[in-house]
C-alpha cells in the first residue's frame, strides 16, 4: 500500500481545493511563463490563505491547442512549466505544508500529436495499434451523440489522410477519443494512472469521464461500460494506494451523475454542474428556488462520496445542464454582449458576473463554503479578478494571477510581449487595482474576507461532512438551511435580494436553542415557539451555530435596551484567529482593549502603577482539536519604572 500524504482517508471532505494552471500563478524564470518553480515560491501564500488541496490543470508535453487537454505525452512535464524534478520539489513542498494536490487524468482522449495516434494512423486497420482510437469509413456513425464545442466543431468525426478514415472525438478535431474497447488502451490508461499516484499526488479529476464508450442508437454519454471501466480504475486504487480521491469531471444532471459513485466503488467525489448555473440565477431572479429545486433533485450518494462544488472556473461558466428557458435568461442576465458567449456558456470571472459587487461575491461565497460538498476557488477570484473576453476561446478566465501593481502585475519580469497572455489592464479589474498586495495591506479587502471565512470553515467539520435541511421561510428572497453534524447544528440563512429582507423562518426543530453568529460571536434570541423572525440587510448572509446550552435566561445578561459600560465594549474582529492580529485590528485591539483587559486580570502584578502602552510583540495559534488556543506575548510599558512582560492566552 503506497500511502498519499493525507492522513485521515477522507481528507477530501473537510478540503477547500483551489484550483490554478502552473502556467498562470507565477513565473520564475521570467519567460513569460508560469512554472513549478514559481508556484512552489507562491505556496506560502496558498497556505496562508487557509485553502487545504492545490488542483492543477494539465501540464504535460501538449501542443497547447486545448491549453493541454490535448496530451501528446502522459508522464512528463511540458518544458515551458520546467521537469518532472520541478514538478517532484514541488510536490514535496506542497506536502511539507500538509497541502494536497490533484492532477488531470485525461482519459477520454489524447492530442493527435501523441505517439499512440501517430501509431495508429500508420498501422493496419484492424491491428491493436489501429484500435487505439476510434475509426470509420462514415462520418454518419453515432448520430445521436451531441457536439460538444458547438462553436468549433460541426462535426464530432474527422477526415485522416494518412489512415484514410474517420477519426471519432467528442471535443475539438485534434483531440481524438481513445477507443476503450481496447484492452491495451485500458491498461495503458491504468499506467497513467499509476505513475500520478506513484509519483505521490493525492487526486486525480478525471476529465471529460462520461465519454468513454461508443455505442450505436445512444448519446454516447454515461454507458454501462464507462462505470465498469471506472470500477477498474477504483479498485486499483484501493488495492495499491492510501488516501487517494477520483474526482469526476461529468457534466451531467444529478441523476446521471449519480452512478459515478457506484455503491462507493467508482469516483470519490463528482463536480456538481447543475447546481452552479442555478446560483446565478437565484441570485439574478431574487428567489432561492432555482437553487432549492436543484438540491431536492439531487439523490443522496454513499457516506464516503462527496459533491465538488464551484461558481467559476477556467471553462466558460456551462450552460449544459439547463432548459432552454433557463439558458436564454441566464444570456440576457449575464452575457448581454454576445462576445462574453462561448458554445453553451458564458466566458467571463465571477466578479465581472456579479458587477464587481462586494455584497454579492462574498453572497455567492458563503453559499460555495457551506452548502454540501467540498468548496473549489478558482484562482483569482480571492481578490475579486476580472477577465477579457476578447482573448479568445477560454483564455479571457486564464490571464496571469494579479501579485502587485507592478510590471505585468508582478507575475513575470519579462518584457510584455513574451507573456502567454496579457494581464488584465482596464482601470476597474486591472492589476493597478486589484492585486494580492495591495488587498493584503488592508484588512478589510476581499483576500482578507476570504481567509477568514475559509478559516471560519475549517473550524467545523459539519461543513463538509454535515446533512442539509431547508428551512420553510415565508419571504422567497431569503434561503434557509441547516447543516446538521453529530450533535452539532449550523443554520445558514441568505438574502438573495439587493434590497433588505424579512425574514420569518421555521426553526421549531430546535427550540430552546441559542443561534450565535458564527464570525462575531453574537448570541441571538434563543429560539422559542413562534417563528424566529430576522432582518437581512441587502445580500446579507450569516451563519449560526445553534448552542444547545447558553446560559440560563435568568443569569444571562439583560437585553439590549441597557448599555454595557465603555470599557467592557467588545471589539468584534471575527473569530479567525490566524489572522486576528492582522493591520489596523492589532492597533485597535492595543489603544483599546488591551490595558482594560490587563489590569481585569488576577495575575496581572502591575495593577497599581500607571500604564503608557501595551503591545501584542508575538502570537500563535495553537490548535487544539476543532478549538484553537491563542497565545500572545505582551509588552507593557509604563510611565515610570520598568517593563513588564505578561503573556495572555486565550481561546
Ligand atoms: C473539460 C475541460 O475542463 C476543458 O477545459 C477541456 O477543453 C475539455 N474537457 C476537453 O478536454
Ligand atoms: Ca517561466
Amino acid at each position: 500500500m503506497r500511502s498519499g500524504n493525507a492522513t485521515d482517508p477522507l481528507w477530501y471532505k473537510d478540503a477547500i481545493i483551489y484550483e490554478l494552471h502552473v502556467k498562470c500563478f507565477y513565473d520564475s524564470n521570467n519567460d513569460g511563463i508560469g512554472d513549478f518553480a514559481g508556484l512552489t515560491q507562491k505556496l506560502d501564500y496558498l497556505q496562508n490563505l487557509g485553502i487545504t488541496c492545490i488542483w492543477l490543470l494539465p501540464f504535460c508535453p501538449s501542443p497547447m491547442r486545448d491549453d493541454g487537454y490535448d496530451i501528446a505525452r502522459y508522464d512528463g512535464v511540458h518544458p515551458s512549466y520546467g521537469t518532472l524534478r520541478d514538478f517532484r520539489h514541488f510536490l514535496r513542498e506542497a506536502h511539507e505544508r500538509s497541502l494536497q494536490v490533484i492532477t488531470e487524468l485525461v482519459v477520454n482522449h489524447t492530442s493527435d500529436q501523441h505517439p499512440w495516434f501517430q501509431a495508429a494512423r500508420q498501422a493496419a486497420p484492424g491491428s491493436s495499434k489501429r484500435d487505439f482510437y476510434v475509426w470509420s469509413d462514415s462520418p454518419l456513425k453515432y448520430q445521436e451523440a451531441r457536439i460538444i464545442f458547438t462553436d468549433g466543431e460541426t462535426s464530432n468525426w474527422t477526415w485522416d489522410n494518412v489512415a484514410k478514415a474517420y477519426y471519432w472525438h467528442r471535443f475539438f478535431h485534434h483531440q481524438p477519443d481513445l477507443n476503450f474497447d481496447n484492452p491495451n488502451v485500458r491498461r495503458a490508461i491504468l499506467r497513467v494512472m499509476r505513475f500520478w499516484l506513484d509519483m505521490g499526488v493525492d487526486g486525480l479529476r478525471l476529465d471529460a469521464v462520461p465519454y468513454l464508450f461508443e455505442r450505436e442508437g445512444t448519446n454516447c454519454e454515461n454507458l454501462p461500460e464507462t462505470h465498469e471501466m471506472l470500477k477498474q480504475l477504483r479498485a486499483e486504487v484501493d488495492r495499491q494506494y492510501e488516501n487517494r480521491m477520483l474526482l469526476a469531471e461529468a457534466n451531467q444532471w444529478p441523476a446521471d451523475v449519480r452512478p459515478y459513485f457506484g455503491e462507493g466503488d467508482e469516483c470519490h467525489m463528482a463536480f456538481h454542474f447543475p447546481l452552479m448555473p442555478r446560483i446565478f440565477m437565484a441570485l439574478q431572479q431574487e428567489d432561492r428556488h432555482p437553487i432549492t429545486e436543484i438540491l431536492k433533485q439531487t439523490p443522496d450518494i454513499p457516506d464516503r462520496c462527496q459533491w465538488a462544488l464551484f461558481l467559476r472556473n477556467h471553462d466558460e461558466l456551462t450552460l449544459e445542464m439547463v432548459t432552454d428557458e433557463e439558458r436564454d435568461y441566464m444570456y440576457r442576465a449575464y452575457a448581454a454582449d454576445p462576445q462574453m458567449r462561448l458554445n453553451l456558456g458564458i466566458r467571463r470571472r465571477l466578479a465581472p458576473l456579479v458587477e464587481n459587487s462586494r455584497r454579492r461575491m462574498e453572497l455567492l461565497s458563503m453559499l460555495l463554503l457551506s452548502l454540501p460538498g467540498t468548496p473549489v476557488i478558482y484562482y483569482g477570484d480571492e481578490i475579486g479578478m476580472g477577465d477579457n473576453i476578447y482573448l479568445g476561446d477560454r483564455n479571457g478566465v486564464r490571464t496571469p494571477m494579479q501579485w502587485t501593481s507592478d510590471h505585468n502585475a508582478g507575475f513575470s519580469r519579462a518584457d510584455p510581449a513574451p507573456l502567454y497572455a496579457p494581464p488584465i489592464m482596464d482601470p476597474v479589474y486591472g492589476y493597478e487595482a486589484i492585486n494580492v498586495a495591495a488587498q493584503e495591506r488592508s484588512p478589510f479587502s476581499l483576500l482578507h474576507w476570504m481567509k477568514r471565512m475559509i478559516a471560519l470553515r475549517r473550524q467545523h467539520k459539519i461543513f463538509g461532512r454535515g446533512t442539509l435541511r431547508f428551512l420553510a421561510v415565508d419571504n422567497r428572497k431569503v434561503l434557509a438551511y441547516a447543516r446538521t453534524y453529530e450533535d452539532q447544528t449550523i443554520v445558514a440563512v441568505a438574502n438573495l435580494a439587493r434590497t433588505a429582507q424579512p425574514a420569518t423562518i421555521d426553526l421549531g426543530a430546535y427550540k430552546g436553542l441559542a443561534p450565535v453568529e458564527m464570525i462575531g460571536g453574537a448570541e441571538f434570541p434563543r429560539v422559542g415557539d413562534a417563528p424566529y423572525f430576522l432582518t437581512l440587510a441587502p445580500y446579507a448572509s450569516y451563519w449560526f451555530a445553534l448552542v444547545r446550552n447558553p446560559p440560563p435566561v435568568s443569569v444571562r445578561p439583560a437585553p439590549v435596551a441597557v448599555e454595557k459600560p465603555e470599557e467592557r465594549a467588545p471589539l468584534l474582529a471575527g473569530t479567525a484567529w490566524d489572522t486576528l492580529l492582522d493591520g489596523h485590528v492589532r492597533v485597535l485591539l492595543e489603544r483599546d482593549c488591551l490595558p482594560g483587559f490587563l489590569k481585569r486580570q488576577r495575575w496581572f502584578g502591575g495593577k497599581s502603577r500607571t500604564m503608557r502602552a501595551a503591545r501584542f510583540v508575538d502570537w500563535s495559534v495553537v490548535r487544539r482539536g476543532l478549538e484553537p488556543a491563542f497565545v500572545t506575548l505582551v509588552d507593557v510599558e509604563y510611565t515610570t519604572g520598568p517593563r513588564r512582560i505578561p503573556t495572555s492566552a486565550s481561546s
